[in-house]
């Protein structure tokens, strides 16, 4: 089990494929801490924006909104110093850049968890959903997330924590 130290004041930013379970990670993340006093509402998803917009998770034509929904909501929260877990793939150097600057503009800690997981886990675990993205946008979020591992640690994440399909995260929040 991995022990996550981090202030209140934190932007958690998931990173990996589709598939790679970053939205249960999330959601059982913030089960497990649920006596501290973390909802559901800590995370902002990309995909739940898409739907909030257009009635449809995977519509991939509202992206220019989506992401504009997803920030704007980030940073909002930001504005009420609420704990943030920001669920989108996050796999290109721009995605992650534009999650970090709007951090730093509000003095946030950044924590950066990448989803480390095999391409055929992720596609597995994919077939077994409802909403299918497919072995080709699989394969080509494996070769972002291989950039990612490398560009990521040149980044200015103040955490950075590659976890792969065994790794169990356990936050403990700073006193403030
Ligand atoms: P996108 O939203 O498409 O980017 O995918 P995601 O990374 O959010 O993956 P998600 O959490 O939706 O997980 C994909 C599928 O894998 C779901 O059906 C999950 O129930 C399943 N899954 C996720 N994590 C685990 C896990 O640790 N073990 C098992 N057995 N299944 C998992
Ligand atoms: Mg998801």
């Amino acid at each position: 089990c991995l022990t996550v130290e981090i202030p209140q004041r934190t932007l958690v930013v998931l990173c990996g494929s589709a598939g790679s379970g970053k939205s249960t990670f999330a959601h059982n993340l913030i089960a497990r801490h649920k006596n501290q006093g973390l909802k559901p509402t800590v995370i902002v998803s990309s995909d739940q924006c898409r739907a909030m917009i257009s009635d449809d998770e995977a519509n991939q034509f509202v992206n220019r909104d989506t992401f504009d929904l997803f920030h704007f909501i980030i940073h909002k929260r930001m504005f009420q110093d609420r704990f943030t877990i920001a669920d989108s793939t996050a796999l290109q150097v721009e995605a992650r850049q534009r999650l970090l600057a709007l951090a730093q503009r509000h003095h946030y800690h950044t924590c950066l968890f990448i989803f480390n997981i095999p391409p055929a886990l992720c596609i597995q675990r994919d077939q077994q959903r409802q909403r299918l993205v497919g072995e080709q946008v699989i394969a080509y979020h494996t070769n972002l997330l291989q950039q990612a591992l490398l560009d990521a640690p040149k980044e200015n994440w103040n955490q950075l924590h590659i976890l792969d399909e065994h790794t169990k995260v356990e936050l403990a929040f700073l006193p403030n």
